[in-house]
């Protein structure tokens, strides 16, 4: 077992007295290596969790344990002194309760278990936005994972240096072993004894009783959004759940997109977006988290914190996102997906034809007419994004990309246009403000259900949402005029028997070109009571097969529809009381005025 190669003593003190707590058989410090990730994904072949895959080289399948296949927002908690500094999104415990609550569930949780810690960087090492974690953990599969989602190792615990800081993350499968009992393939606790907690007044993550996704992988949604998000509101920068792209226009000119939306709504198949108009090309830097700070040239710089992609399967095709089924080809690992006669994963939408046979993620026998789909509707895929055939040159550049443009959307089948665009900044931060959209299968609970996602941030913002949009506004009074132009997507809209109206995924591009001519001042647009908007005429739809009359109902404003939005958009603002900053409720009148209401 590797020790500890590292002389810091806060590190280590934090390290033993975890160690003390949870019992574990053995401690080991990972050092990133490739024959570390080998050896481990042979113990968990050897003992039945992974699957090795015949048709992609250096690939696994796991299966989870049926209640474990997804984040789990009722059991996420911002625990702070006062329940005011976590404010009406988040759930809330007071610090002293929580931490003896999960001390006692921690005490022993590891026997019969090795303890593994995980020194890892989000960002680049050595960039000047990056952060440093040390993740503690009993699961195997979650070390794997970090290797690929993070920059794990002795590189990262020379950078950290004696005395540099980090943010402690502690997770245990909670399913401690007995004496000679023997171990299941996916362990973890059942629902009311996992806990998601973050303790930001102390940068301190506590993760108990889930192996699953940013549940477990603790440097992405617990670290990366809602423990940065409260670093970079007392730092001065941006913690954000936006991917990020770069977009070539033929003239060569570079433009910087950053993208908000909620879980599973399209933000990693934006990122590898392939576009169709006609020579603009695409390139990938991130697909889910951007950290910004403002550089020494006054504007924005953005990084992805992380260093893989942990992608929705089921719909991930050729057709779809070729750039994805291209970086999954091998080194990845495969989660609740069907697993073909072959040896190889499939998912719904992955290819036209279903196989004939596949067991699915519950180990059952699968065919085409089985109720239930073969891969769990949140079925994710592990990737290196260096694997990712447009992966950006720069997208490892220590001080980032300058963003040009801000989106926020999400998912509606009705009301939302497929593009608008902010009058100011302020009119931008009440747009990301009462962002809505239909829930999905990335959280455990209903699915299809419109509710507010504040900048696709609700489930990730480590503190009070109010004061959150009020950072926002700040933000924008430091950039001035080198702030990025803000616009509002829908690719989810719906005719009323239920037809998709936007062929979304590549043809998306025929809307980002439109805003980087907005950018530059060159693209058309009419002035209606949510924003501006393009007319058909200031699309570019050449080689566009969609019929005129639903790219007039992308493009139509029902305005009944949307004084309705206005009255739940005042419920959704009344939650946050005086923490509202008042510029927003002063966009929600004039919103209200612009519509006639
Ligand atoms: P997280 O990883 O949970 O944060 O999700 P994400 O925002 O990265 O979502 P992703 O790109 O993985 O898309 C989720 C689902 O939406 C997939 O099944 C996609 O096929 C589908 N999707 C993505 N973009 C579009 C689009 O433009 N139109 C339509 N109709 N579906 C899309
Ligand atoms: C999301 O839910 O937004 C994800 C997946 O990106 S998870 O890592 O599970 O949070
Ligand atoms: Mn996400």
């Amino acid at each position: 077992m590797k020790s500890a190669n590292t002389e810091h003593k806060d590190l280590l003190q934090w390290v033993d007295d975890m160690a003390r707590m949870c019992k574990p058989d053995s401690v080991y410090w990972c050092d990133g290596s490739k024959e570390e990730y080998d050896s481990l994904m042979a113990g968990m072949v050897a003992s039945g969790s992974a699957l090795p895959l015949k048709k992609r080289p250096n690939s696994f399948l796991f299966r989870s344990q049926p209640s474990d296949v997804a984040r789990v927002e009722d059991r996420t908690y911002i625990s702070t002194k006062e329940q005011s500094q976590a404010g009406p999104t988040n759930n809330w415990v007071e610090t002293e309760e929580l931490k003896g609550i999960m001390r006692g569930l921690y005490d022993g949780c590891m026997k019969g278990r090795t303890m593994y810690v995980i020194p890892f960087s989000m960002g680049p090492i050595g960039s000047p936005i990056a952060k440093i974690g040390i993740e503690i953990t009993d699961s195997p599969y979650v070390v794997c994972n970090m290797h690929i989602m993070t920059r794990v190792g002795t590189k990262v615990l020379q950078q950290l240096g004696s005395d540099g800081e980090f943010v402690p993350c502690l997770h245990s499968v909670g399913a401690p072993l007995e004496k000679g009992e023997k171990d299941v393939p996916w362990p973890c606790a059942p629902m009311d004894r996992k806990y998601i907690s973050h303790f930001p007044d102390e940068n301190l993550i506590w993760s108990y009783g889930s192996g699953y996704g940013g549940n477990a992988l603790l440097g992405k949604k617990c670290l990366a959004l809602r423990i940065a998000s409260a670093m970079a509101r007392r730092e001065g920068w941006m913690a954000e759940h936006m991917l990020i792209l770069r977009l070539t226009s033929p003239a060569g000119r570079q433009y910087h997109i950053a993208a908000a939306f909620p879980s599973a709504s399209g933000k990693t198949n934006l990122a590898m977006i392939q576009p169709t108009v006609e020579g603009w090309k695409a390139e990938c830097i991130g697909d889910d988290i951007a950290w910004m700070k403002v550089r020494p040239d006054g504007r924005l710089h953005a990084i992805n914190p992380e260093a893989g992609f942990f992608g929705v399967a089921p719909g991930t095709s050729y057709s779809s996102n070729p750039a994805a089924m291209d970086t999954i080809k091998e080194n990845c690992i495969f989660t609740n997906c069907g697993l073909t006669d072959d040896g190889d994963i499939w998912w719904e939408g992955m290819t036209k034809e279903p196989p004939a046979h596949t067991i699915d993620w519950r180990a059952q026998d699968w065919t085409p007419e089985s109720k239930d789909p073969t891969a769990h509707p949140n079925a994710r895929f592990t990737a290196p994004a260096r694997q990712c055939p447009i992966i950006s040159p720069d997208w490892e550049k220590l001080e980032g990309v300058p963003i040009d443009i801000f989106i926020f959307g999400g998912r509606r089948a009705s009301t939302v246009p497929l593009v608008h665009e902010a009058f100011s900044w302020e009119h931008g931060v009440f747009m990301g403000a009462t962002a809505s959209s239909e829930t999905t299968a990335a959280n455990i609970g209903s699915i299809g259900d419109v509710r507010r996602d504040p900048f696709a941030m609700k489930p990730f913002c480590g503190y009070h949402m109010g004061d959150y949009f009020q950072h926002w506004l700040d933000m924008g009074k430091r950039l001035g005029d080198k702030a990025p132009r803000i616009f509002y997507t829908n690719w989810f809209r719906k005719t009323a028997d239920g037809r998709w109206l936007w062929p979304g995924f590549g043809d998306n591009s025929r809307v980002l070109k439109w805003m980087c001519e907005r950018v530059d001042g060159k693209a058309g647009a009419q002035e209606t009571a949510i924003g501006y908007m393009p007319s058909a005429e200031d699309l570019d739809l050449a080689g566009f097969d969609v019929p005129a009359e639903d790219i007039k109902e992308l493009l139509r404003i029902d305005v009944d529809a949307w004084k309705e939005e206005v009255k739940d958009m005042e419920k959704h603002f009344a939650q946050f009381g005086d923490r509202l900053p008042q510029v927003l409720a002063e966009e929600l009148k004039a919103l209200a005025k612009r519509l006639g209401s």
